[in-house]
């Protein structure tokens, strides 16, 4: 498949840091026996993932910014471009030896997201997106699910953070969405609920309070799929408020309206 030089170059550092993360993951599910627990090992692959991430980035594109979940931001002298990257969504399931976690990346020009990868090592799935260009998953084009009725979208979401508030809020979403659809699901890693999303296998995904690397590659992902991403007012603030909201129109359009009577305007 041809892509972009941009694209290849987020595929390349994806790749490279996907081949130790998958490493790491098979070393996590021996260390669940030991008595310390595999937390400090995990962090270590985190931090490896995101060095990795920032090198390629930066051999490839000297000026860009860089902002990633780990080391924070780092200032380009090209102001208009940052490089946002999230080196291992779903830090929670890796920690206890589920698959279904992933490398995210987003090239962000001005505040639009102009490309996106997301990359699940263990299934070897590599989402990539580009401004106008389709959405692809492996090297087969993807787009949004068909289903339109709400009876018949199973609809992933994420949950509350223990002690962080908004449980009573996601409560009343939640039950309002359940009372409508044919399934809810939580996998746990936000990037992929979104390049799920893109793909078909999901038909909408909601989830309040993440940060930009969780959700900027999936973004540009779901709608180069054919999809809607809003943040919970309907507007395009995604990254800023953290709230989220993607699928194809229809169910969009009503999980909106749903989640706003609940949330009470
Ligand atoms: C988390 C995952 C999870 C979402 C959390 C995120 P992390 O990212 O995306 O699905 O519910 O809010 O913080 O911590 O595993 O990178
Ligand atoms: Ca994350
Ligand atoms: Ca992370």
């Amino acid at each position: 498949m041809l892509r972009s030089a941009l694209l290849n170059v987020m595929v390349q550092a994806a790749q490279k840091a996907g081949r130790s993360l998958k490493r790491d993951f098979g070393e996590v599910e021996k260390l669940q026996v030991s008595l310390k627990g595999p937390a400090n090992f995990v962090s270590a692959a985190d931090h490896r993932s995101e060095e990795t991430l920032r090198r390629e980035l930066e051999k490839a594109r000297p000026g860009y910014g860089f902002l990633g979940e780990e080391t924070g931001r780092h200032e380009g002298s090209d102001k208009a471009h940052t490089w946002i990257v999230d080196p291992l969504d779903g830090t929670t399931n890796f920690l206890h030896g589920i698959p279904q976690f992933a490398i995210s990346i987003a090239l962000v020009r001005e505040n639009t997201v102009m490309a996106g990868v997301v990359y699940n090592p263990v299934l070897d799935e590599l989402f990539t997106a580009e401004r106008g260009k389709g959405a692809f998953l492996n090297d087969r084009r993807i787009r949004v699910a068909a289903r339109s009725r709400l009876e018949d979208a199973v609809v992933a979401c994420g949950l509350p953070h223990r002690g962080r508030g908004g449980l009573a809020e996601f409560r009343t979403e939640f039950a309002s969405v359940q009372e409508q659809v044919a399934g809810l699901r939580r996998f746990g890693a936000a990037a992929l609920d979104l390049a799920w999303v893109a793909a078909g296998r999901l038909d909408a995904y909601w989830e309040r309070n993440l940060s930009p690397w969780d959700t900027a590659a999936g973004i540009v992902l779901v709608r180069e799929a054919g999809g809607f991403v809003s943040d919970l007012d309907g507007g395009d603030d995604v990254l800023d408020k953290g709230h989220v909201l993607a699928g194809n129109e229809p169910l969009q359009r009503d999980l909106l309206r749903l989640l706003k009577k609940a949330a009470g305007h």
